[in-house]
């Protein structure tokens, strides 16, 4: 069974994602097609970039790179969901992806994404180019959550059945697209 990491990539008090990142994990564990878990930003609490080698060299000296690297090497595939920050995706999310290298080559990746106004479809256009620098294979079929819609007064997430089959469809590309890309993974 191919593992997939969801990464939630708001670390904000109070955010939705890790409602989000809820609804969509459960998906994908009904879904079957993977072993599912869940990394979250907020709790890992990365700090800033702070190793002195380019990570391609895998010199790392601080525990937490060497825990962020082990999370990510063990992932055959993975999710962002990723709230979308002033037309762009979160610095968080940035800081964790640039901790690595090898960890994440030759994986494919699928966005759950929201917003305000753009359901973050700015925010997963924009990050294609980090995750395409890294050999990751970002996946064009993506859950979009317009908030304004999806939310209800109280705040509570609202998915529509038109989400879930989104999510269904999104994860089982993502499953054809893991199953090819472990024929091209260089053994660590
Ligand atoms: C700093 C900041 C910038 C934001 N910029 C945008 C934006 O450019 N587009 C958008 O659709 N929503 C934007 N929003 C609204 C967020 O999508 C919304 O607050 C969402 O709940 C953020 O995700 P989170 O709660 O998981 O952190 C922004 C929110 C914050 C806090």
């Amino acid at each position: 069974m191919p593992r997939l990491t969801v990464i939630i990539a708001s670390t904000r008090p109070g955010r939705i994602g890790g409602r989000v990142a809820d609804w969509f994990t459960g998906i994908a564990r009904d879904h079957s097609g993977f072993d599912v878990s869940v990394a979250d930003l907020a709790e890992i609490n990365l700090p800033f970039l702070d190793e002195p080698h380019h990570p391609s060299e895998g010199r790392y000296l601080h525990e937490h790179t060497r825990r962020w690297s082990a999370t990510i090497a063990e992932a055959d595939a993975f999710v962002f969901v990723m709230p979308e920050y002033n037309f762009g995706f979160s610095a968080p999310l940035k800081n964790a992806i640039d901790y690595l290298y090898h960890e994440w080559q030759y994986k494919p990746v699928a966005f759950v994404s929201y917003g305000m106004t753009s359901a973050g479809l700015r925010a997963v256009q924009m990050i294609k180019q980090v995750v395409t620098t890294l050999k990751m294979m970002p996946v064009t079929e993506a859950v979009s959550i317009p908030l304004r819609q999806a939310v209800d007064a109280d705040g509570q997430l609202q998915p529509t059945a038109g989400m879930h089959s989104t999510a269904v469809a999104m994860l089982d590309e993502l499953q054809r697209l893991t199953a090819a890309f472990a024929t091209v993974r260089v053994p660590a």
